[in-house]
């Protein structure tokens, strides 16, 4: 749905928590943040209706979301989400990855999932807006962020089966450490030989929570095996590698190629898709087509396939150790060219390297 009625510019409201944490106790939390656990004073809520458009900006204490027992998200999961993270350069200045890249992502969730799109420069000030407040969250240690999780849902009480006509945009933020509890070690991943995230025609391409309740079981099946992630393969045929619950997947070849699934159900990773770019700066070829599992299994054991990687905001790039699968695995030793591309994405998205393609975004002036 476009919004022909949105104004050029949202004027925000700022309603300060008066609960907010004192220094002391955010420091703590900041001097081991983990993933996903803790979060800041404030977050962003903008209304939409469907005939007036985006309206009531503001920033708000964090809190509980007041919520009709009807509300359409509760039974038709009408949601959509994006990640991205805002980091602490040298300077103390606070800077965020491509965000525009996110707020097209976001507005092609929408489109799939009914919902309205959000324009960009919405996306982008809603960010400024609540690092204006809570930029004392963004941690100064060496690989610590903060995880902007920007999400919108329908939260019309209506129990038809529609698009709903009233929706809110939120942005909370939540300080980050390390996604993998392993830090930089090789990572390993379960083959789902029973579920899939996503067919033809359906959602897999958007950011939308379903995706992931659809995953989870797969995901717990991966745990009991001892593995971090899970790998999907396509639905229809069970053969080609289409992602991870929630990272994408590269793998490299022996002459320096990298090799990524292109596929219409799988979300295009804006890590993957800078990883990518980087390497292919370097020199590499870069193919983004089908690959199968048998593909990766065989030119494993001949040595044509020497790392594998998952990559995504939250993980950043983690070198695949092993792919385990009921009757077979896949194993690689090392993983220098993922580091060596991690250590370079890093250095641009923490100000230690020059920024040559315009991705950052400075979010606190
Ligand atoms: N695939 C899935 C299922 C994800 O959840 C993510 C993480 O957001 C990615 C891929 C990687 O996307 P990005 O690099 O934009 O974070
Ligand atoms: C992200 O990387 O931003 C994600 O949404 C993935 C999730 C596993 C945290």
């Amino acid at each position: 749905m476009k919004n022909l009625l949105a104004p050029s510019t949202l004027e925000f409201t700022h309603h300060r928590n008066p609960a907010a944490l004192a220094e002391m106790e955010r420091a703590e939390i900041l001097s081991d943040p983990g993933f996903g656990k803790h979060f800041t004073d404030h977050m962003v809520d903008i209304c939409w209706s469907a005939r007036g458009s985006w309206h009531r900006p503001r920033v708000q204490p964090f809190g509980p979301i007041e919520l009709s027992p009807a509300a359409a998200v509760l039974h038709y999961a009408q949601e959509i989400f994006e990640g991205l993270k805002a980091y602490r350069h040298e300077d103390g200045s606070i800077w965020t990855f491509r965000p525009e890249a996110n707020a097209a992502r976001m507005q092609r969730s929408a489109r799939r999932l009914a919902l309205p799109e959000l324009p960009t420069e919405y996306f982008i000030e809603s960010l400024k807006q609540l690092i204006a407040v809570d930029g004392d969250w963004v941690p100064t240690a060496p690989d610590t962020s903060l995880y902007l999780r920007p999400f919108m849902f329908a939260k019309e009480a209506f129990l038809g089966v529609r698009p709903a006509e009233k929706v809110n945009y939120y942005v909370i933020a939540s300080p980050a450490g390390a996604y993998f509890k392993g830090g930089l070690s090789p990572v390993s991943i379960w083959l789902s030989a029973n579920y899939s995230r996503a067919g033809r025609g359906g959602t897999g391409a958007a950011k939308t929570g379903g995706n992931y309740a659809a995953s989870l079981v797969a995901q717990a099946e991966a745990y009991d095996h001892g593995c971090d992630q899970v790998l999907f393969l396509d639905s229809e045929e069970n053969k080609y590698l289409e992602e991870l619950g929630g990272m994408n997947i590269v793998l490299v070849k022996k002459d320096g190629t990298l090799v990524t699934p292109a596929s219409a159900s799988i979300l295009e990773g804006i890590t993957r898709d800078s990883i990518l770019q980087l390497a292919e700066d370097r020199g590499h070829r870069v193919e983004r087509r089908q690959v199968t599992i048998d593909e990766w299994r065989e030119g494993a054991a001949s040595g044509d396939i020497v790392e594998a990687f998952a990559c995504g905001t939250a993980a950043v790039l983690a070198p695949i150790g092993t792919l385990k699968a009921d009757d077979f695995e896949i194993t690689h030793e090392g993983g220098e060219l993922a580091l060596s591309l991690r250590e370079e994405l890093t250095g641009i998205q923490y100000g230690r390297i020059d920024d040559r393609h315009g991705w950052m975004t400075r979010l606190d002036a």
